[in-house]
């Protein structure tokens, strides 16, 4: 059994971030940081168009983040939240910088500022169109300087450890002791005890696999906390990227910005009209939710696979110099983004519910926090407002931080029973995972997509209890796999989002059902 001062799961933005300013303060405490990839596979590594913060302090205002984000939210965010989290953004900005992170400047030397939807200002500070991999780069810098910090790549964490895997705790309240994780390379599990445990565990894309998320983003964190009995919520509010790149075959899609919509990109029906204004005054810079269900109405309305962003009146020479890497994925593709449309159609891209903390990220089971988009903090309410992700994975790693730096108790010493695998089998029916997980994708897209209906979600839930029951069964008989970990973990992941979506009987922001359209805040369809 290892053990460990702090057990960081997930070396995305959220874990790096706090790993680094932990083992910074604390040299003499041990940090272990366990990712199931390699170590820079994450959302993250993704993210393209930047970190919303207020930085231009003439035009724009704290008070205008803090209004676009809950208008964005649609009066579901929690406002204590947003102001906090928009008021310490420059600070976490700063010391990303202070650790290396390089953005984009302009011929004054001044940030060059983005913008995107719902965002009333120009604020989104970025590293041309590759602004998750410069953070993660750099943070992973820093993670190599700190002799405190074990990085354990290829390591799934199968579970959280709590009261109910140890006899000899009598304690009433849930508290997490640690968790079990897999090690790929020798299919070997073992306990890892902490006094702490941040799940930094990223997103859940591919419940829905045609999304804009890496394979890895199957919910496993949200999962084990829900196993675990922590609060999960808001998980009905799935957000829809408006603009992935379009491939017949679907699967991880490459993500066109919504910067590119910002720098003047307009959106098209294949029979050529500029449809956004019809929806919003807004046009291609509403929020997400509005555009993305704008796109899925067209979609519908002429039965096409997917609609176009045009970039032809836009200045070639400053679109490759602002997205150099979305001009080489078009080009690559025979995209000429000066004389062809680009196919886009809405993906799955990012969870705003997720496992409830309190502004120091702690869930409601004891030693256990949480932290980035597994987390639901409040600040995004119905829908996220676009860039605010790695803000609130900067602010929350801050105050988690904080709050870790000045309340240490360690454990008692216990005693972990190891994993028990009696009476489990090496699975021989590798097909059976890969047909249920199939399955249950073409489920969440057909039934609990960008639309929903009370029939759809009820139909839903039928088939996948079906799906359950059979992925449970090959779970208790067969010997431990990542595959089979991640889909039963997909799973319970789609049973929060479906049931969840059952109780809302108000659509608000990224949720819209057509039984509900006489409770709709804003808009119908
Ligand atoms: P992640 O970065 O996803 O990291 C999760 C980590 O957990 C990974 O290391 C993973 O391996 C590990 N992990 C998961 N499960 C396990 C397990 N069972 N065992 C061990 N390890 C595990 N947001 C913005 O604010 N601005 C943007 O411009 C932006 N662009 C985006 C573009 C794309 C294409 C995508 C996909 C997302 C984008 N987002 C953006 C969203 C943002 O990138 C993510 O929400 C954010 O990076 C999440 O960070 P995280 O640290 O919470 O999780
Ligand atoms: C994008 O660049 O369009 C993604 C931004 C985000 O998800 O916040």
């Amino acid at each position: 059994m290892l053990t460990t001062d702090y057990l960081v799961i997930g070396s995305g933005v959220a874990g790096l971030t706090f790993a680094i300013k932990i083992a910074e303060r604390f040299p003499d405490r041990k940090v272990i940081i366990v990712t199931k990839g390699d170590k820079d596979e994450s959302n993250t590594k993704y993210a393209q168009g930047g970190v919303a913060v207020v930085i231009d302090k003439k035009e724009d205002s704290f008070q205008k983040h803090i209004q676009d984000t809950l208008i964005a939210g649609d009066g579901l965010c929690d406002r204590a939240v947003v102001e906090m989290v928009v008021k310490e953004g420059p600070k976490r900005l700063q010391e990303l910088v202070n650790w290396g992170a390089n953005f984009d400047t302009n011929s004054n030397g001044n940030y060059d500022l983005g913008k995107e939807g719902g965002h009333s200002e120009y604020r989104v500070v970025h590293h041309k169109d590759i602004t998750g991999y410069e953070i993660e780069q750099t943070l992973l810098r820093c993670i190599q300087q700190l002799k405190n910090i074990t990085v354990l790549t290829h390591h799934f964490v199968i579970d959280l450890i709590t009261q109910h895997h140890i006899k000899e705790v009598k304690e009433k309240e849930l508290t997490c002791y640690g968790a079990y994780l897999l090690n790929e390379k020798d299919n070997t599990i073992k306990a890892i005890q902490a006094t702490n445990t941040l799940l930094a565990s990223g997103g859940i894309g591919s419940v829905y696999g045609h999304t804009t998320n890496p394979v890895i983003a199957t919910g496993d964190g949200i999962a084990m906390a829900y196993r675990a009995k922590a609060l999960v919520k808001d998980m009905e509010f799935v957000q829809f990227h408006p603009t992935a790149l379009y491939m017949a075959e679907g699967g991880a899609l490459f993500l066109i910005s919504e910067a590119v919509r910002g720098f003047g990109a307009y959106l098209r029906n294949k029979q050529g009209h500029r449809f956004m204004p019809d929806y919003d005054v807004r046009a291609e810079l509403a929020s997400r939710d509005i555009v993305s269900q704008s796109i899925d109405n067209e979609l519908k309305k002429h039965g096409d696979t997917h609609v176009f962003l045009d970039c032809t009146h836009l200045n070639v020479l400053e679109f490759t110099k602002h997205f150099p890497n979305i001009y080489q994925k078009c080009k690559d593709l025979h995209i000429d983004i000066s004389k062809h449309w680009i196919p886009v159609v809405p993906a799955s891209h990012y969870l705003c519910g997720g496992i409830v903390v309190d502004t120091y990220g702690r869930t409601s089971v004891n030693n256990l926090f949480s932290c980035g988009e597994c987390s639901r903090t409040g600040l995004h309410g119905a829908n996220r407002l676009a860039s605010n992700s790695l803000l609130e994975a900067l602010v929350y790693s801050h105050n988690i931080f904080k709050y870790l730096a000045s309340n240490y108790t360690k454990h008692y010493q216990i005693v972990i029973p190891e994993w028990n695998d009696k009476g489990t089998t090496i699975p021989d029916e590798h097909v059976l995972i890969q047909h249920n997980l199939k399955e249950l994708q073409a489920l969440m897209r057909n039934y609990v997509g960008i639309v929903r209906s009370n029939s759809r979600l009820q139909k839903a839930k039928i088939k996948l209890d079906n799906i359950y029951q059979e992925v449970e069964e090959l779970y208790k008989t067969s010997k431990i796999s990542v595959s089979l970990c991640e889909l039963r973990n997909m799973v319970n992941v789609a049973h929060l989002i479906i049931n969840q979506s059952v109780k809302r009987k108000e659509n608000k922001g990224g949720y819209f059902n057509i039984d509900n359209v006489y409770n709709t805040s804003q808009k119908s369809f």
